[in-house]
């Protein structure tokens, strides 16, 4: 393998096509796409059309004629076949953190004589934080069980809820096999509650075949719906009118409009909304959803398969004895769409690569990421990023205090 044959791979590839769709500066290799995407070129007028057309002109008017109001529903639709859903089961709204805390409060209140919620303690954190306050507001006594791969599903039992995990695991980049956890929380009596986060748009997922009951995931990372653009949220339709999410605003009243006194759910996945959503944020988010959809999610995966394969092969064969253990799964049918490695200054080795156009991240204590990006990312980044990482271990580059200040965001 050599950089001409990953330029054959380039020349192949049927994605290659949508790279010229972005916005991505000259001579960056840009590994964080499973952070935060870059922009769609077609985001930009799509942002102008909202600011001058439907916001500039038709000002309260295009709540109905540009079609806001229902926009959270029908982004909701068009992210459904990339998750294996149904129209009418996704909507966007606010963030991932605040979806989960919907989902799982409405799972624990069709629950109501069990107290455990089962999640993986190495979850992204926020999953865990946002269980935690949900369960001291509530105050009845729910505890979380913490458990890891491969126990999750091991130990569960009557007492248990709901259980809650990561589709792909943030650092490790494991996918979770949905369906057979989703299966074992179901014989358990359970339900069961994903975060898709890092799978959303990378990878082929089926929430109807495995039976899922709740969902939620974020639109900035595959999907590049832009920085802080509003999360999904996912009802199984047979759970519709007995789910019933906390946050009772206006959005999901039956006739928001009747202006009625008292609270009354609407019945479908409307009832997932609370408030006035950002227009803004959903009108741009909705051109990468698009373009992932024309991509093909199969597609995607393909190409994602590739890229990781590649990357963890040159890192171990190029940059083996300088102490990086790649902390991915081998198999690739057990991997998302990022190889991450640890290293004792793994901080310092991310910070030198950027200094040389290879954007990764990196997470504490010490953990690189790098995320496959397959809408964007050609095998020879791949090739040409491991080159840099071998320059950047074998001069000892990354020992440069400069490279050891830390950031906020890291
Ligand atoms: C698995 C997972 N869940 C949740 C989040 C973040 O949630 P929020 O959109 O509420 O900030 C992330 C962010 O990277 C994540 O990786």
């Amino acid at each position: 393998m050599n950089r001409a044959d990953c330029e054959r791979m380039d020349r192949d590839d049927p994605l290659a096509g949508f790279r010229d769709e972005f916005v991505l500066p000259a001579d960056m290799i840009y590994f964080a796409g499973n952070s935060l995407g870059p922009p769609p070129r077609a985001a930009h007028d799509r942002a102008l059309e909202v600011l001058d057309r439907e916001w500039g002109e038709g000002l309260v008017s295009s709540w109905n004629a540009a079609g806001w109001f229902d926009l959270p529903v029908n982004l909701g639709n068009r992210i459904a076949p990339l998750v294996g859903a149904a129209a009418g089961e996704v909507v966007v709204t606010d963030s991932t953190g605040i979806d989960l805390y919907k989902v799982v409060h409405a799972a624990l209140a069709m629950r109501p004589d069990r107290r455990v919620i089962v999640m993986e303690g190495s979850n992204f954190p926020t999953d865990n934080y946002m269980i935690q306050g949900l369960i001291a507001a509530l105050g009845r006594g729910h505890t979380i069980r913490f458990l890891e791969y491969p126990d999750l599903d091991r130990a569960l039992d009557g007492s248990v809820a709901a259980v809650c995990v990561n589709h792909v695991h943030y650092r490790t980049g494991r996918i979770h096999d949905m369906a057979a956890v989703t299966r074992r929380a179901h014989e358990a009596g359970a339900l069961a509650v994903w975060d898709l986060c890092h799978s959303a748009g990378v990878l082929p997922v089926d929430l109807e075949a495995a039976l899922a009951d709740f969902a939620v995931g974020c639109t900035y990372k595959y999907l590049n719906g832009g920085p802080g653009s509003p999360a999904f949220l996912f009802v199984a339709r047979r759970h519709h009118g007995e789910a019933r999410q906390p946050l009772t605003g206006w959005w999901g009243h039956a006739r928001p409009f009747a202006f009625d006194r008292d609270y009354r759910p609407a019945a479908g996945i409307r009832q997932m909304l609370s408030g006035t959503q950002p227009i803004l944020s959903l009108a741009v988010a909705a051109v990468g959803i698009e373009m992932v959809a024309r991509a093909g999610v199969d597609r995607i995966r393909s190409k994602s398969v590739q890229l990781t394969t590649l990357f963890s092969e040159l890192v171990s064969i190029r940059c083996g004895g300088y102490g990086l253990r790649v902390i991915s799964p081998a198999d690739a049918a057990q991997r998302g769409s990022q190889i991450a490695i640890e290293h004792a200054n793994g901080y310092e080795i991310i910070q030198a690569l950027a200094s040389r156009g290879v954007v990764g991240d990196f997470r504490s204590p010490e953990c690189m990421r790098f995320g496959l990006s397959p809408l964007f990312l050609r095998h020879v980044d791949v090739w040409d990023a491991v080159d840099r990482l071998l320059e950047v271990l074998s001069t000892d580059a990354w020992r440069d205090p400069r490279y050891a200040v830390r950031k906020t965001v890291t």
